[in-house]
């Protein structure tokens, strides 16, 4: 794999379907995960298969109709977990069984009721256990965010000898600062013997809404993949958010990191998840939401109509997204109602768009929005008989 590759880590079907109300069925899984590898995700965390019969049966279903991706089941580290997700893997091309413990300080004592030592002895087993039945086993280090960097290197050493491919650094509780989350990374890289031969994985909660962020830091810092859902769903805050990680990574070239997602398929994927779990999306949200192409305030409207790029760093078929929106409201101008007259077949004069114009202040200050059916009323009530050229 080329230097710059960062592998994308879809949890939408695990960590995402951990909001509440949100639970998918299986036949809704399927759907989902031939999306996602339509769309070029290289892992699908298809579930937690000791979770629920459920769960286990769309791990098994996901690893029979998938074969591009690697399907990935998350255990914890304990022998039943993991024996139970290899079990449930047990059709995928491309098996990974996902395991690990918790690390922070916070969780040994109040989770685990351990001490740091039993910890470190406890991950190598489970990652021990895990490559009995798989080769590809991912370790993660739960609250690593807030585990002390020296305590946290000696647990990745000790899960890289046991066997790991992969390590999950997770920010669990979306706590780091950006810097301090590829600062963390970068320790791991300089101190952990082995770790050259692994790939570090980024898992970043949103907390603080930071997930983005610290996930791109991470990739600065020598992570090679990211965790991500679609649309940023997942446990309180969400997840690092796929779309989002994606679309920087193409945008910023001089970041020099590839990925593999068909960004075209970004809003369609977005819209089929939304539905399905009955998770509306926020319209403000970068890349898939509503007004993510949508411009409202006149000096915007004005300098898109003469120029895309004007306010707009995405062409929005590159997302999948038809055409940007040039929305009528009471702080439109001119130029976008003339736009928007001219979209649904008038040619208005100079003077007769600004007797249109002061018509459409009048209404526009009472609707929230002025839509095509409104202008035709209002180029009527100006008194204007123009033939529409449509
Ligand atoms: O946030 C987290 O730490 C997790 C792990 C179970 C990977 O989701
Ligand atoms: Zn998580």
């Amino acid at each position: 794999m080329d230097d710059n590759h960062v592998l994308i880590f879809d949890t939408t079907l695990r960590d995402g379907e951990q909001v509440p109300g949100c639970k998918l069925n299986t036949p809704q899984k399927i759907e989902i995960a031939r999306q996602l590898e339509a769309l070029g995700v290289d892992v699908i965390e298809a579930g937690f298969p000791i979770s629920s019969p459920g769960d286990f049966k769309s791990v098994v279903e996901i690893s029979k109709n998938v074969t591009e991706p690697i399907v990935c089941g998350l255990s914890r580290g304990v022998k039943k977990d993991i024996e139970t997700a290899a079990e449930a893997l047990r059709f995928a091309k491309r098996p990974r069984i996902h395991t690990g413990i918790g690390t922070s300080d916070s969780h040994i004592k109040y989770k685990f009721k351990s001490n740091r030592e039993r910890i470190l002895e406890w991950a190598a087993e489970a990652v021990a256990h895990a490559k009995k039945f798989v080769e590809d086993v991912e370790f993660y280090a739960e609250d690593a965010g807030r585990t002390e960097n020296e305590y946290l290197a000696r647990v990745c050493e000790a899960a890289i000898k046991a066997g790991a491919t992969v390590l999950n650094i997770p920010d669990t509780t979306g706590y780091c600062l950006p810097d301090e989350y590829g600062a963390k990374i970068k320790y791991l890289r300089d101190n952990v013997p082995g770790i050259e031969n692994v790939i570090i994985s980024a898992h970043c909660h949103n907390d603080l809404g930071l997930a983005t962020a610290n996930s791109i830091s991470a990739v600065m810092n020598g992570a090679r993949q990211i965790e991500c859902t679609i649309n940023g769903i997942g446990e309180r805050a969400g997840n690092t958010s796929l779309e989002e990680v994606a679309m920087i990574m193409k945008q910023h070239p001089r970041l020099n990191l590839q990925n593999r997602i068909n960004s075209r398929l970004l809003n369609p994927v977005s819209r089929l998840v939304a539905e399905r779990m009955g998770m509306l999306v926020q319209p403000n949200k970068a890349i898939v939401g509503t007004n993510a192409f949508a411009h409202s305030s006149g000096i915007h409207q004005d300098g898109v109509i003469k120029n895309r790029e004007t306010y707009e760093i995405i062409d929005p078929l590159e997302v999948g997204v038809d055409e940007s929106m040039i929305v009528l409201t009471a702080r439109s101008g001119r130029a976008a109602l003339a736009f928007r007259a001219h979209k649904i077949g008038y040619n208005l004069t100079k003077l007769e768009l600004d007797k249109v114009y002061h018509i459409f202040l009048n209404h526009a200050d009472i609707k929230k929005e002025i839509m095509d059916e409104d202008i035709h009323e209002i180029i009527a009530e100006a008194g204007i008989n123009q033939h529409q050229e449509v």
